[in-house]
């Protein structure tokens, strides 16, 4: 297996860098949960996130049950609608939260975390395959391009393991 090579500071470069090489990294796996586990390790060592990870669909339950993931200890089953993961699977988009004490129904694993995006991963029936979540324990750290950037990624995942 390669190691990753990032030497950008800016958002924007980073995410350039780093997508192409997380996309070489998942084609040599079939395996959706060793490629989740990486993805989880890359982005939290690349970004330094408070907590990075995926939550599984379990379209019988109705329910997102806790996946691969890197940071402290996280709940692990959010109900459809409930919280920010479960209303990013009922919208059906990314959900970027600055502040996550003044969102509605946001379900805090730790009082730590201060904002949050929520990513839906797709599988190829366009039903919910998973969500990736993030949190930072400083406000507002999540954008326009982490967005962009991160959507793109769940494309990646989408393409080879949807
Ligand atoms: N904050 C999320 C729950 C998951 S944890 O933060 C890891 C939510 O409101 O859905």
């Amino acid at each position: 297996m390669h190691s990753l090579h990032i030497n950008s500071t800016d958002k924007n470069e980073i995410y350039q860098e780093l997508l192409p090489q997380i996309e070489s990294l998942i084609q040599e796996e079939p395996d959706l949960i060793a490629n989740l586990a990486n993805i989880a390790a890359v982005l939290k060592t690349t970004f330094n996130w408070f907590w990075v990870g995926f939550y599984l669909a379990d379209t019988q339950t109705k329910q997102l049950v806790l996946g691969p993931f890197q940071g402290p200890l996280a709940c692990t089953r959010i109900p459809y609608g409930r919280g920010v993961c479960g209303q990013a699977w009922q919208k059906g988009e990314t959900l970027v939260i600055e502040d996550v004490n003044r969102h509605p129904d946001h379900i805090a694993c730790s009082s730590l975390s201060q904002s949050e995006i929520v990513v839906p991963v797709w599988n190829k029936e366009q039903q919910l395959l998973a969500v990736l979540d993030v949190d930072s324990s400083e406000l507002a750290s999540f954008n326009d391009t982490d967005a962009h950037y991160l959507g793109k990624l769940a494309e990646i995942i989408t393409r080879y393991l949807g």
